[in-house]
């Protein structure tokens, strides 16, 4: 097969690195990839966003299957518009449809929807401009800590978390009313607060049946300790260690049963990646969000974990068939740590030269932000390199990913050295 993966970052790489070892898998390309899938797959400069120049880039290179990465395109509705087009009826597509991919691209929605099917998750109200002084009313009944949420995407940004009345109240006006995350925040989802820990459940899915992926724990915050600003994600663990079997039986039947029941039952067309944020409270669990795509650098851990033909477990979930496809795992743990450029998540600089990728033999090197320039590597992103590397437990894991991380350099290299200290 040839296969397109639409994305640049280090979910991509991963995805290309696994999808590139099928026996199945014939010409990989990745659009625009970095200067990490230049090593499995073949790059192609195009805006997966136009996806007119998709569809071009899919019939000169006789494309046979599309892997969608990040959600942009996916809320744009890019799967309806390849299965508008009867010269692209042949073309499979991981992704799902707008309507599926709603789940990520509202909030409200995403609300609605597990209220509807009796999906666990805190307790909420939302609102818009002209309601704004009922949310402040509402916030009032309310116990701090206040939770508000931009309806939209906001690019991991858009959600805060307030202790006090008055705040929680001007913020509401600033994200209703002075577009504080811009047309992402003209609703807001004010909800309860779960007081917990999180994890994150991934499911492949045709629609009709699903595979439960490895879960995993990712660390947001740039600082250690989980202190400052929210990144995409500096780091993560797969298993994680506190998702006994007992808990993600819970998990299995309160919530990915009738999430995949409430897709089928809504007539939602959905092929692909379903990503579920969950925060465990005692020992129940609470969707704190869905994503309708593969999380990062949570990619970086589960992806590696999976010992099956990948491209080939793709292959049946785009035929709707994916109850036929066999997950083997492997039980090992796997450990990603992220290197990023200083000053990220706000502003950094791009360009840098990387060394030392030559001295990381026994470890993934996942590129997330990188170009190459006349054989050399660049810094090209916030988030620039993850080191997997697998262990016995996580912790042994975490040592190795952890020794390799010191050996590639560039100018205000950053890292988190806590990972996984929380967990012991
Ligand atoms: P979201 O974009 O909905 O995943 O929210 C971003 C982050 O905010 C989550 O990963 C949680 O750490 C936190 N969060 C969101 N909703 C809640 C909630 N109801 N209670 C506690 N923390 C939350
Ligand atoms: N790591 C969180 C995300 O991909 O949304």
């Amino acid at each position: 097969m040839n296969v397109l993966i639409l994305g640049s970052g280090g979910r991509e790489h991963t995805l290309a690195q696994k999808i590139s070892e099928s026996t199945k898998c014939n010409n990989l390309y990745v659009a625009p990839g970095n200067a990490g899938t230049l090593h499995c797959a073949k790059n192609l400069q195009l805006d997966i966003l136009n996806f007119q120049e998709v569809a071009d880039c899919i019939k000169t290179h006789d494309i046979d299957m599309m892997v969608v990465g990040p959600e942009a395109p996916l809320v744009e509705g890019i799967k309806d518009y390849f299965d508008s087009l009867t010269e692209f009826s042949d073309l499979k597509i991981i992704g799902p449809s707008k309507r599926g991919a709603e789940l990520e691209g509202s909030k409200e929605r995403a609300k609605e929807f597990m209220k509807a099917h009796k999906v666990p998750t805190a307790a909420y109200q939302s609102f818009d401009q002209a309601s704004l002084e009922e949310g402040k009313t509402f916030l009032k009944t309310m116990t701090p800590p206040y939770v508000l949420k931009a309806d939209g995407l906001a690019g991991g940004k858009g959600v805060l978390i307030l202790s006090d009345i008055e705040e929680a109240q001007q913020e509401l006006e600033h994200m209703l009313t002075k577009n504080k995350f811009g047309k992402a925040s003209e609703k807001v989802v004010i909800e309860e607060f779960l007081d917990g820990i999180e994890l994150s459940v991934f499911v492949l899915t045709d629609g009709k049946n699903y595979l439960t992926l490895p879960n995993a724990k990712d660390y947001k915050r740039i600082g250690e300790g989980d202190t400052g600003l929210n990144t995409g994600g500096m780091g993560a663990i797969s298993p994680v260690p506190f998702a006994d079997d007992e808990f993600m039986r819970k998990v299995e039947e309160r919530i990915v049963k009738p999430s995949i029941e409430g897709l089928q039952k809504e007539q939602i067309d959905f092929t692909g990646f379903l990503f579920i944020g969950l925060m465990k409270v005692d020992n129940d669990p609470y969707v704190v969000e869905y994503n309708v795509r593969m999380g990062d650098p949570e990619t970086e851990v589960v992806i590696p974990r999976i010992k099956s033909d990948f491209l080939d477990v793709l292959d049946k979930t785009s035929q709707g068939k994916i109850n036929e496809a066999e997950l083997i795992i492997d039980s090992r743990s796997a450990a990603t740590v992220m290197l990023v450029s200083g000053g990220y998540p706000e502003a950094y600089e791009k360009g840098k030269t990387i060394t030392g990728l030559d001295e990381t033999q026994g470890v993934f090197v996942c590129h997330a932000g990188t170009k190459t320039e006349n054989d050399q590597v660049f810094t090209n992103g916030g988030r620039v390199i993850a080191v997997t590397a697998f262990g016995n437990t996580f912790q042994e894991a975490l040592e190795i990913a952890y020794q390799k991380a010191d050996k590639i350099n560039f100018e205000k290299k950053y890292f988190r050295k806590d990972l996984g200290k929380d967990l012991i």
